[in-house]
């Protein structure tokens, strides 16, 4: 086996899973390679090995050959490995310049750092990749896509050799694709080898040279990207053939069970009016900050409002805060599960009945029972890979954390469901299962708000599409045949008139 880094036979135990069992990995010098798997296949962990982040039980790594002993995160940065985590790892309360040198050795002694030639730095880095940020800003007055770019500058602050990327554009959309994509190109021509770890196939096949497929924590293939079609390789993935990709329904339209009306918040939302009736499904679109999530935040109660009307199935609603959203039967799973869906320091089935706990309570106390048996029902239902639902939050992959977020809103009694991102970070077989809950709710007469940066997505399950730009709405599309990407893309750019 030849490569500038191989990892081999790696194998690594947590309590109750065994996540990586005998598994090898080689990449070249100047190759974007992928790393693919279902959720909870073991990419991560592998990656985090490779990063001084765990420590493997068994197996061996080489770096040009040499053996190398990765025991911490600084042995992995003096080797030249830098890695974009999953789950942001940011300092909210520093600007994004101390983020950025964060861990490097000039910032060891701050009373030596530069601070202005240090702004300087960030400042060039950012505008070489394109980012339209101040290396002044606070990272917690930063979006979630802007937060990723800050990781990105990050892992470029230090001359890497090796390059892990995580999932660096689950928080994307086209434009800073596009952006990253030329720094991966870039990269790529100074020789660096990078792994790259995404669900989204279409991205593999326009960026990636190879790909490892895993699947349970084993190697299945190492493919060339280009001569492997994306069937080819979710069949590597899930070891069987996928039934359709978007598994549409309609169904008859009920009454109008939920409208906004002249909806202005912060100064991302503005005079935003749309209604949504049972069975349907809405999508929204729009580029990152268009004001998508914004919209969903001031509709649940967590900005607030300047002005405008919310009605529940016909009746005016007040909502102030998030209770009161819940109240009126609106659920809203969140696109960051880390800062609003998840408590990562409780176990699996409590998450799942955090907001639902009090329907367990009968005189007072609680029916263990009867939670344990609903907490189990949705694992299965939702497919969310765990040893048991005791286990600790943080311990799941990703895409399963995910899915635990969507088994607690699923068993609220919501009849208005404001979906951010639903299948961000979920892998292919996993976004059917999705889908299919979505289909279910709004089958048994709810009403859905999608919000989605994967157009795919958007035109496969909506009945109707309205598009945001700046903070407006530009238009509302009816979803037949004839809708293109392309016709969205003008509305999200500002570039069509308003219609509907
Ligand atoms: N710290 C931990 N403690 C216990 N189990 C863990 C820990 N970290 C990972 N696991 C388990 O190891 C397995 C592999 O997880 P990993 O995060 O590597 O998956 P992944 O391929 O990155 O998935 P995803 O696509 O969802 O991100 C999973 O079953 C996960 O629950
Ligand atoms: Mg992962």
């Amino acid at each position: 086996m030849s490569g500038f880094l191989r990892m081999q036979n790696i194998t690594k135990r947590f309590p109750g899973v065994l996540a990586l069992d005998n598994v090898s990995l080689s990449v070249r010098k100047g190759e974007v390679h992928a790393l693919l798997g279902e959720n909870g296949a073991g990419k991560s962990t592998l990656m985090k090995i490779l990063s001084g982040a765990y420590h493997k039980d068994e197996g061996e790594i080489f770096i040009d050959g040499q053996t190398v002993d990765i025991r911490s995160s600084s042995d992995a940065q003096a080797l030249g490995i830098s890695i974009i985590y999953q789950e942001l790892n940011l300092i909210e309360q520093l600007t994004v310049a101390e983020n950025i040198f964060m861990g490097s050795p000039i910032m060891r002694n701050p009373a030596m750092v530069n601070w202005r030639a240090m702004m300087k730095k960030a400042q060039e880095l950012l505008d070489e990749l394109g980012i339209s940020i101040s290396a002044r800003s606070l990272i917690r007055n930063l979006g979630v896509a802007h937060k990723q770019m800050v990781e990105v500058a990050k892992a470029l602050s230090i001359q890497s050799r090796i390059l892990i990327m995580d999932e660096p554009t689950a928080p994307l959309t086209s434009r800073e694709i596009d952006t990253l994509f030329s720094t991966i190109r870039m990269l790529r021509e100074r020789g660096v080898a990078i792994v790259y770890i995404s669900h989204r196939l279409e991205e593999v096949k326009e960026i990636c040279d190879r790909a490892t497929i895993m699947r349970d924590g084993r190697n299945v293939a190492v493919v060339d990207v280009a001569d492997t079609s994306i069937d080819e390789i979710i069949r590597y993935m899930v070891g069987r053939k996928l039934e359709e990709k978007f598994p549409k329904i309609y169904i008859p339209l009920g009454e109008e069970l939920f409208r906004v009306e002249s909806l202005s918040a912060g100064k991302l939302v503005r005079d935003v009016s749309f209604s949504v009736q049972a069975g349907e499904i809405l999508g929204i679109a729009g580029l990152v900050g268009a004001g998508r999530t914004e919209t969903a935040r001031a509709i649940f109660g967590m900005d607030r409002l300047i002005s405008g009307s919310i009605y529940v199935a016909g009746q005016p609603v007040v909502i102030n805060r998030p209770l009161d959203a819940i109240r009126a039967g609106i659920g809203f799973v969140t696109e960051d599960r880390k800062e609003e869906g998840l408590v990562l320091t409780m176990n699996v089935g409590s998450n799942i009945t955090l907001a639902t706990l009090k329907e367990f309570m009968r005189l007072g106390k609680l029916n263990l029972a009867q939670e344990r048996d609903t907490i189990r029902a949705y694992i299965s239902k939702l497919n969310i890979k765990t040893p048991s639902h005791l286990q600790i939050s943080r311990n799941l992959s990703g895409g399963n954390q995910q899915k635990v977020v969507l088994a607690k809103w699923l068993l609220s009694h919501s009849r208005v469901f404001i979906f951010d991102e639903p299948t961000r970070g979920i892998d292919v077989g996993a976004k059917i299962e999705v889908y299919n809950i979505i289909n279910e709710l709004i089958s048994s007469g709810a009403a859905v708000i999608m919000i989605s940066s994967e157009l795919p997505e958007i035109i496969g399950m909506s009945d109707r599409v309205a598009v945001m730009h700046q903070g407006r709405i530009t238009g509302i599309l009816n979803n037949d045949q004839s809708l293109t990407q392309e016709e969205i893309l003008q509305y999200a750019t500002g570039g069509a008139r308003q219609t509907a």
